[in-house]
């Protein structure tokens, strides 16, 4: 959503070959180098606060079990048991006491992933239980976001997210909670749905309501090349709701001109980051096939406003579900037409810098 005022791209610079949006084979590799290599987002600490409580993540075509230890140490399993590698947890969520156990021969292992119990193996020569925990994924949290990474190095989330790191402290979004949640099914690739997000040169057209509270060229960006990508926008009402006014006081320690702003980041490869004045929304992709893709979108609170007596997020989640509604009817026009023979790579506009950048660092991403 983030507009570009001011020259920023070097020379004529022009959008992706359309087999990176109906390739399977290009699908499929960016399943194993990107979402199988790379940080991503898969949902918020809060949906595993309590030792037990898990989710069951699909990434790239895993299945992972999230889930929280008795130390309260976060932990991403392979759904694969070490026995014969039966797929072991079916809920998409839940809590477990204080074991994961096997349907198929009741191997049983510890919330941390260690083998417990493994019946009668105790005769198998050489059969060791600490030889056979839980393989697992990379996990990290930050700003009470859950990423996890499946290369088998995975480069330190601190390093990977140095920029970001107490960049959003003021907004507290650690502590915001979710109010609100709507998944979308969209008919187009993940990458128009980053690239709609990246620019408002649309928004005149697409979103009359939203120019009316943020004017479409107003703001900067500042983070402008590599895996963050955004900045803000000026706002001429309190807050992006249905008519721009907000019930909510500022969340975090918002100050200033960040009370008269909205700012909005792509953090490659899956998580969108809108950061208002009283809400924080995010939304988290998911490609499900090459022109397919869930969109998860959320909307996080402080708890004290959603304590409040009447509180209602209506106002924010009605804007937003309208301005996305939006974006993917035209995201999927975009998919129909880039799946076209007569497509051909077109110019990028000045205010459209973003959207290189992002396919720079996708390129990079893909075949670095
Ligand atoms: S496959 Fe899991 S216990 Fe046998
Ligand atoms: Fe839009």
């Amino acid at each position: 959503m983030t507009s570009f005022t001011r020259a920023s791209v070097p020379t004529a610079v022009y959008t992706l070959p359309g087999r990176y949006f109906t390739d399977h084979a290009i699908f499929a590799a960016e399943l194993r180098r990107i979402f199988g290599e790379r940080w991503v987002c898969v949902g918020r600490s809060e949906q595993v606060a309590e030792p037990g409580q898990y989710v069951l993540v699909d990434l790239a075509g895993e299945s992972l079990i999230l889930v929280r230890d008795q130390d309260g140490t976060l932990h991403a399993h392979f759904n694969v048991c070490r026995h014969r590698g039966t797929r072991m947890c079916e809920g998409s969520a839940g809590r477990f006491g204080e074991t994961i156990q096997c349907p198929y021969h009741a191997w049983t292992y510890a919330l941390d992933g260690r083998l417990l119990t493994a019946r009668h193996m105790q005769d198998t020569p050489g059969f060791q239980k600490a030889d056979w925990p839980l393989q697992s994924a990379a996990v990290a949290e930050w700003e009470g976001f859950v990423f996890v990474c499946l290369a088998e190095r995975p480069e330190p989330f601190e390093e990977a997210f140095a920029l970001l790191i107490g960049r959003f402290a003021a907004w507290g979004v650690g502590g915001l909670r979710r109010g609100a949640a709507i998944t979308y099914e969209v008919a187009a690739n993940w990458k128009l749905i980053v690239q709609n997000y990246s620019e408002c040169y649309h928004c005149p057209l697409i979103h009359p309501a939203l120019v009316e509270l943020s004017p479409w060229q107003s703001g900067r960006n500042d983070l402008s090349e590599g895996p963050f990508l955004g900045g803000y926008m000026e706002l001429n009402h309190a807050s992006m709701t249905v008519g721009g006014a907000t019930a909510r006081p500022p969340i975090g320690t918002l100050a200033g001109e960040e009370l008269r702003r909205v700012y909005y980041y792509a953090i490659f490869p899956n998580l969108l980051l809108s950061l208002h004045p009283d809400y924080v929304m995010a939304h988290t992709l998911w490609p499900t096939d090459v022109g397919h893709t869930r969109v998860v979108c959320e909307w996080y609170f402080e708890p004290s406003a959603m304590a409040a007596p009447g509180f209602d997020p209506s106002d924010a989640v009605a804007f937003w579900d309208l301005t996305n509604r939006q974006d993917w009817h035209v995201c999927e026009l975009s998919q129909q037409g880039v799946s076209s023979r007569a497509y051909a790579p077109g110019p990028y506009a000045q205010a459209e810098g973003l959207l290189w950048q992002f396919d720079q660092e996708y390129l990079r991403a893909l075949e670095g």
